[in-house]
């Protein structure tokens, strides 16, 4: 089932979210939900927050060649346990942020530990698009957006754009 996305400014993308305590069928359906919701959008990831869900939980997969397997990641409580020094720069966009792209700096590899949909314990390490990818969704459950990495005037610029459209939709 596709799920509605918030677009900022929303509260609810501004808030902390509270840690999964454990894995339950709905949470797993939940998953199930924001990862067809990712790919119908389409998106390489989604956070919990961005469906008004208070909770823990990112969605990713950053495969992009055509036919090349998909590798959809489920993660519950995902957290850097470690990161590079060496940085990469990625023109970043978002799911609540329509069609608004701006270079942000970030580790160029960091290692992500989380618990999978079946409760075991799993870390990786990631770089290249995945790592940009995993710390940007990760950033959503501290209730951060990557606008928040630019420049106060740019980011009004783009919040300032969103309101518009926001009031567009609803007028639709
Ligand atoms: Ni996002």
């Amino acid at each position: 089932m596709k799920l509605p996305i918030l677009i900022h400014p929303d509260p609810r993308l501004k808030k902390v979210a509270a840690p999964v305590a454990d894995i339950s069928d709905e949470l797993r359906t939940l998953a199930d939900n924001m990862l067809e919701t990712m790919y119908d959008a389409p998106g390489i990831g989604l956070a919990a927050p961005q469906i008004a869900v208070g909770k823990r939980l990112i969605v990713l997969d950053c495969v992009k060649k055509e036919g090349e397997e998909p590798r959809p990641l489920v993660m519950f409580n995902p957290e850097v346990v470690a990161s590079s020094e060496e940085c990469n720069v990625y023109e970043e966009g978002c799911l609540s942020i329509p069609e608004q792209y701006a270079e942000v700096e970030r580790p160029a590899e960091v290692s992500v530990r989380w618990i999978d949909r079946d409760g075991n314990e799993q870390q990786e390490d990631f770089d290249g698009l995945w790592a940009t990818c995993v710390q940007h969704e990760i950033d959503h459950l501290d209730g951060k957006l990557f606008i928040d990495y630019l420049k106060p005037l740019k980011r009004q610029l783009i919040t300032r754009k969103m309101v518009k459209l926001k009031r567009e939709m609803a007028r639709a």
